[in-house]
């Protein structure tokens, strides 16, 4: 295929880089690259110029079922988690992750030129993240134990396993696309099970390479697979082949909710990790500079394209004007650009043509319903036009019931509200159906323990926001999500406790 010609601002592409674009693309099945057998494809788009970055295939429901095959062929042999010791599993993990920091500029690469982002957040962020993810869980193989139960029955000897699950369907979105494929690829594994993951039709090519990376690491064939493809098809079907033994998915509420739905002729298990609209809560009592910049992080880092950002941003009423001033001097800062520009931005585009018409829909939702913008509030133009780029835009005047207020935006909009005192906040905070992530800025430790133990939602930061640990469980309570990722919870996550009688006496 001919590449499509780049900004003469990118920085060049690698080699490596310029020749997978260049090659056809195939799916990754029982350790072979193969088309999609109807032949279908789908083009990946470059969403700082709209074009075109390569044609990737469209499994359908038949390459579905190959891959499941595969998958079940291996788990079924034994060929990961019986044949080869809690240590050599460790070993090829810990040889990816070598792999994958190895290959970071290429993986960091990928993800730039079809997320969007800046190359140099990938690589210093997205790529080590998600190669110590592989690392922690690498640690995790030879870890995993079960328990002697002290029964009450006589002459009785119970004992307990953690065994794997099986085939797990990995279906990961397009935000961050190599490391949230990391977060389930990374217990899923240590854990003993096949997989089969499913990128985001947004952002395929990452995980395309890192296929190549588990091939050059050694797994056994069947192991790990990709299907490249879209969610109505490649996704569903996964979701609802019965020799897929487990969901795991991060994405929209509504498409989780579709997964239940189809999951349930099968009772498959389903972990879920989905969006929010998390409250962030500065008093005055706060170290307000730090406040500041880190409610202007909450709400833009990655372009408020994360779960957690903090979009709901409540500020004591009498620091309100000084805070907000202070963020839209912060957002003023802000570079918007190309994420392969060679003079890097902060912030790239959004992800896609959809996703700028959405998050645009919200901010004319939010001026018609009378919020008014102090900074932001356009699509940038010029030199950007072709590509989906939005000014990181900050709301006032708006109520807990308006719709931008309320509903996930998943771009760069945040509503500042003001708050009289903390037991009003802290009921306007826990007043949505999300439950993912929520966090306060204060300097008194009893409002910090308090508002730690009532705010409703599965991850607290305090006088901090975003921070994640391969070892620190994340997820969701309420409409955020079912189950945790990441630390210990992930691995139960992703086996089943087996329960072992012996007469013995
Ligand atoms: P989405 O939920 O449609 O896509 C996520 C993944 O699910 C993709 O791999 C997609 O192909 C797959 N999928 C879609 N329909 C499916 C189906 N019927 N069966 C199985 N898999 C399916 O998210 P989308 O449309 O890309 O973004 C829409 C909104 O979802 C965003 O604006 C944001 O609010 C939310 N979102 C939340 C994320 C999070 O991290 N919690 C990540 C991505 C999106
Ligand atoms: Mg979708």
């Amino acid at each position: 295929m001919t590449l499509p010609v780049f900004p003469e601002t990118y920085i060049d592409l690698l080699p490596e880089v310029r020749a997978f674009l260049g090659e056809e693309l195939k799916l990754y099945i029982g350790g072979r690259w193969v088309p999609a057998l109807s032949g279908a494809t789908f083009e990946t788009v470059d969403p700082s110029t709209g074009r075109v970055l390569a044609r990737v295939p469209s499994a359908q429901a038949e390459d579905v079922d190959a891959a499941v095959r595969a998958a079940r062929q291996t788990f079924d042999s034994g060929a990961w988690h019986l044949k080869l010791t809690a240590s050599e599993r460790g070993r090829l993990i810990w040889r990816l992750a070598d792999l994958m920091e190895a290959h970071a500029p290429i993986l960091a690469q990928l993800d730039a030129l079809d997320n969007g982002k800046p190359v140099k957040k990938a690589q210093t962020v997205d790529v080590p993240l998600s190669a110590d993810h592989f690392r922690y869980y690498a640690g995790w193989t030879t870890k995993i134990e079960g328990a002697t139960i002290p029964v009450s029955t006589p002459g009785m000897f119970n004992y307990t396993v953690r065994e794997p699950i099986g085939v797990c369907g990995l279906i990961v979105p397009w935000n961050y696309p190599l490391l949230m494929a990391a977060w389930k690829i990374a217990p899923a594994l240590a854990a003993g099970n096949c997989i089969i993951l499913k990128p985001a039709e947004q952002t395929p090519l990452s995980a395309l390479y890192l296929a190549r990376l588990f091939e050059e690491a050694g797994f056994p064939p069947g192991v790990f697979n990709v299907l490249t493809g879209y969610g109505e098809t490649a996704g569903a079907a996964l979701v609802e082949h019965p020799g897929v033994d487990k969901i795991g998915f991060t994405g929209s509420a509504s498409v989780a909710r579709t997964i239940i739905r189809n999951s349930a002729s099968t009772l498959k298990r389903v972990s879920l990790e989905l969006g929010g609209k998390s409250p962030n809560i500065i008093f005055a009592d706060a170290d307000l500079e730090q406040a500041v910049v880190g409610a202007t992080w909450a709400s833009f880092g990655n372009n408020g394209q994360s779960c957690t950002a903090g979009s709901r941003l409540y500020i004591e009423r009498r620091v309100f004007d000084r805070v907000v001033e202070g963020i839209a001097d912060e957002v003023a800062k802000i570079r918007v650009g190309m994420g392969m520009q060679a003079e890097q931005p902060d912030l790239g585009p959004v992800v896609s043509g959809d996703q700028l018409n959405t998050v645009m829909g919200y901010i004319q939702d939010g001026y018609a319903s009378g919020a008014h913008s102090v900074i932001g509030g356009k699509r940038l133009g010029g030199a950007l036009a072709d590509g989906y780029f939005i000014e990181p835009t900050v709301f006032v005047n708006v109520q807990d019931s308006l719709k931008i207020a309320r509903e996930e935006i998943f771009g760069p909009v945040v509503c500042a509200m003001p708050f009289d005192d903390a037991d009003e906040v802290l009921r306007r905070a826990n007043e949505t159906p999300f439950g993912l992530a929520a966090g306060l800025w204060t300097r008194d430790l009893a409002t910090a323990h308090r508002f730690a133990a009532k705010l409703r939602a599965g991850t607290i930061w305090i006088n901090t926001w975003g921070d994640t640990d391969a070892a620190s469980p994340f997820g969701g309570y309420k409409q955020s999500g079912h189950g945790r990722e990441m630390g210990k919870e992930a691995i139960d996550l992703y086996s089943e406790v087996k329960s072992v009688w012996l007469r013995a006496d």
